[in-house]
Parts: structure tokens; C-alpha cells; sequence
């Protein structure tokens, strides 16, 4: 049953930030996953991260529907930088879709999980003669070639056929974070201008190397569907092939005031615009991270310290170590205490991190109802580039993942120990 606890003046209540089917029970508790989330902090100790895995599966289903009831031959690929998790990686190979990995540690990742190598894609603006030889080795399906020295490399290491992409400039830049926009001129990424020309005809004339088609990702946590059909538009101009990867993009939703476009939307745009200005032959690939994991995560943590004053703080026991967005590209999230959703009438207070540095602020100003020490804070939609990015930082051991679902819990990454911060050590 939904609670209207937490309902803002919109009425839109925090609980639809959380994984869909999740729920306030009876005693005020919030369950997901068909589990309170206070008993998952129980078991598995704060901070954690909790990802509702029939939420994902369902968001994986959603994109690869789209995507093939609209445009047959294609293939989502999911952007595995934004939760690079073995068991994560099982999950995409298991609902059948293919993966994006940026270097070796990713592509290893996905091949333990057993992702088929034909259905990965290999990216990176710097990868290495190491990183490549893993990639040929491994007989990926595709290799994206972002400047000329990945030509050189895989010239010298490929001795049958190897499919590649060329990763392009198309000029566009959408209203994102300067930190993740990626497709404007002057991007490191990828190549601009004559230089397409140039790597087009060179791949054109290689006996090793096979060129498919073209690549382009502009950016990130983008909220509108325009600069997609622009970019697609900018993407016919460097010629015929048979195969375009549009890349991924799509903004999630954090807050309440955030409303992205559907799935469903974002996959209408591109096809609508590979309708009119790509060949009706070619095969169309996107890669969608962020918005295929954000929403089914979400973070738990314990109040360490309340301490009132102006502004009022509530400090957890995590914060940057395990979720840089905030630091990185200023991404607002919303918070609740897990067995008490916020009213009208809660004061406000800056959720705080345990890190030493004033940035490590992981919410200005979230309604919450009586912190006190020891409460569970859930902070939604942390799926997407918060594992991802967690580190050491004041010795923070990183958390576990905790995957649930139809009442069930499974740890899929232990939480760290202290031994291992000195396992390195020489
Ligand atoms: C090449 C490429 N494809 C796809 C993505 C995924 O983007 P998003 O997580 O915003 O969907 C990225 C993210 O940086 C990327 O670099």
C-alpha cells in the first residue's frame, strides 16, 4: 500500500523515488523488495548498497522492448561503467542484452559473469596495448576506435578479422554537467572533423581491421529528448554504414522535482531520427548506464550525529567514500529515515558524510522526521556510478551490494575489512 507520508506540496511522495512496487507498511516501515529496509541494515551493517533486482530486470525489459519493437535489428548494450558489479553483469547476460566495457577490469568483469563476447563493446579514450590484446584475445564483437593510436595497436595485434566502430564528434552539447558532457567540440573523446575522414579511409584500407560504422555518446544525466535527434542528424553526415551506436544518456529520475523522458521517449527519438536520416538496413546499438541501474538502487546508512543549529546536520556513516555525484557533478538526491517517511511539518536539515572535507555534503537541506542517533537514512536512486566511484577515502571500507527481491536478500560483494586496506602493502 502507498503511504502519502512524505508527500510534497505536488503531492509526489519520496516513496515514488524508490524502486517500483515499493512500499510503507503498516508500522510505518519502507519496504523494497519485499523487505524492510531496516532489517537489511540488520543484517548486513551501514552503509550499504541495496539494488531491488526484479525493479532491474524490469528496467532492462523495458529498454530492450523498446528498443527491438521499434527497431528490430538492434541491440541495447548496457554501459557497465555505471555499476560495474560481477553479479550485476549476470544479470544483463541473463535478460539477453550485450555490454559496454571501458578497459580490461570491466571486460573482465563481464566475461566472468559470462556475458558472450560477441555482445561486448570495448570503449576508452586511452586504452592501452594491454587492454587491447585482452579485447582481441577475448574476441569481442566490437571495438571502438577513438583516435589513431588504437588504430596502430590493434593493427599490430589482430591477425584475423577485427569489427571496430570510429567513435565521432557530432558537435552537440546538451544541458548536463560540463563534467559529463561528452559530444561538444573540443570532447576528448572520440575524433572531430577531418580526422573522421582520415580514420574512416585508413580503417577502409586495412586488412585486419573491419569497419562497421560510427559511434557518438554526448553526455550524461541528459533531460530532454532534442539534442538526441541532433546528434543523430550529425551522425549521417559522416556517411553510410552498417552499424551506428547512438550511445547512452538518458537522464534518471533523483528528485521529485526531476522528470526525465520515458524510456519509451528517449527510444522513440532515436529511432524516429534513425527513421529519417539513417540507412532503414543499418543496425542500430545504444548503451544506456545511469538509467538502467540508478532507479532500482539506493544506499542505507546509520545516523552517527545530529547536531542542531543553523543549518541542522545529520552525519551518517558514509557519504564520498561511497557516493562521489555529489561531489563530482552536484547531483541532488533526496533521503528519508527508513522507518519514518518525512511530513509537511519536518524540519530540514544537510545530510552529511563522515569525510574530511567540507564538499562531502550529501544532501543540502532534506526534510527528515526526528533524526536520531543510530536511525536508518535510505537515500534512492544510487544504483548508477556510486559503487561505481566508491573508494578508501578516511580509510571508508567500501560497502557491500545486497541485491533483493520477492522477499529475498543475497550479498553479491562483501563489504570490506580493514585487512583488506593493508592487503596491498608490500
Ligand atoms: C561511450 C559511453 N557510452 C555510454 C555511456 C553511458 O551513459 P549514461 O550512463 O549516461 O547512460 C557512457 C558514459 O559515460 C559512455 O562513455
Amino acid at each position: 500500500m502507498r503511504s502519502e507520508a512524505g508527500s510534497d506540496a505536488d503531492g509526489g511522495s519520496i516513496l515514488d523515488l524508490f524502486p517500483r512496487g515499493s512500499s510503507v507498511d503498516s508500522e510505518g516501515e519502507l519496504v523494497v523488495g519485499g523487505l524492510r529496509l531496516t532489517e537489511l541494515a540488520e543484517t548486513y551493517g551501514t552503509p550499504a548498497y541495496v539494488v531491488d533486482e526484479t525493479a532491474l530486470r524490469s528496467q532492462v525489459a523495458e529498454f530492450r522492448t523498446a528498443m527491438s519493437s521499434r527497431w528490430p535489428n538492434s541491440l541495447v548494450c548496457f554501459a557497465s561503467k555505471a555499476f560495474p558489479c560481477t553479479a550485476g553483469y549476470a544479470v544483463m547476460a541473463d535478460e539477453g542484452i550485450g555490454v559496454d566495457v571501458a578497459g580490461g577490469g570491466e571486460l573482465t568483469m563481464a566475461l566472468r559473469a559470462g556475458v558472450d563476447p560477441s555482445r561486448i563493446v570495448v570503449h576508452g579514450n586511452a586504452k592501452t596495448t594491454e587492454e587491447l590484446a585482452l579485447a582481441v584475445q577475448a574476441k569481442v564483437g566490437l571495438i571502438v576506435i577513438d583516435n589513431f593510436d588504437d588504430i596502430d595497436r590493434l593493427e599490430s595485434l589482430v591477425h584475423s578479422e577485427q569489427p571496430v566502430l570510429v567513435r565521432v564528434v557530432p558537435g552537440v552539447r546538451p544541458d548536463t554537467h560540463e563534467a559529463i558532457a561528452t559530444g561538444q567540440h573540443g570532447s576528448k573523446f572520440g575524433l572531430d572533423g577531418p580526422d573522421v575522414d582520415r580514420a574512416i579511409s585508413r580503417l577502409r584500407n586495412s586488412d585486419r581491421l573491419r569497419l562497421d560504422g560510427v559511434h557518438m555518446h554526448i553526455g550524461s544525466q541528459i533531460m530532454a529528448t532534442e539534442p538526441f535527434t541532433e546528434a543523430v542528424r550529425a551522425l549521417a553526415e559522416f556517411g553510410e554504414f552498417d552499424v551506428y551506436d547512438l550511445g547512452g544518456g538518458l537522464g534518471a529520475r533523483y528528485t521529485r522535482a526531476d522528470h526525465p523522458p520515458s524510456v519509451r521517449a528517449w527510444v522513440d527519438t532515436l529511432v524516429d531520427a534513425a527513421e529519417q536520416y539513417l540507412p532503414a538496413r543499418a543496425r542500430l546499438l545504444v548503451e544506456p548506464g545511469r538509467r538502467l541501474v540508478a532507479e532500482s538502487g539506493l544506499t542505507l546508512y546509520r545516523v552517527v550525529s545530529v547536531k542542531r543549529g543553523t543549518p541542522s546536520f545529520v552525519a551518517v556513516d558514509g557519504g564520498m567514500g561511497d557516493n562521489l555525484e555529489v561531489s563530482l557533478y552536484d547531483q541532488p538526491f533526496e533521503a528519508t529515515i527508513a522507518n519514518r517517511l518525512p511530513t509537511r511539518d519536518s524540519p530540514v536539515f544537510d545530510l552529511v558524510g563522515r569525510h574530511c572535507e567540507s564538499g562531502d555534503r550529501l544532501i543540502q537541506g532534506v526534510a527528515l522526521s526526528d533524526p536520531v542517533v543510530g536511525d536508518i537514512i535510505a537515500v534512492p536512486v544510487t544504483g548508477a556510478y556510486c559503487f561505481t566511484m566508491s573508494n578508501n577515502y578516511n580509510g571508508a571500507r567500501r560497502p557491500p551490494v545486497v541485491f533483493c527481491g520477492d522477499g529475498r536478500h543475497r550479498p553479491v560483494v562483501r563489504r570490506e575489512t580493514y585487512e583488506d586496506l593493508l592487503r596491498r602493502d608490500i
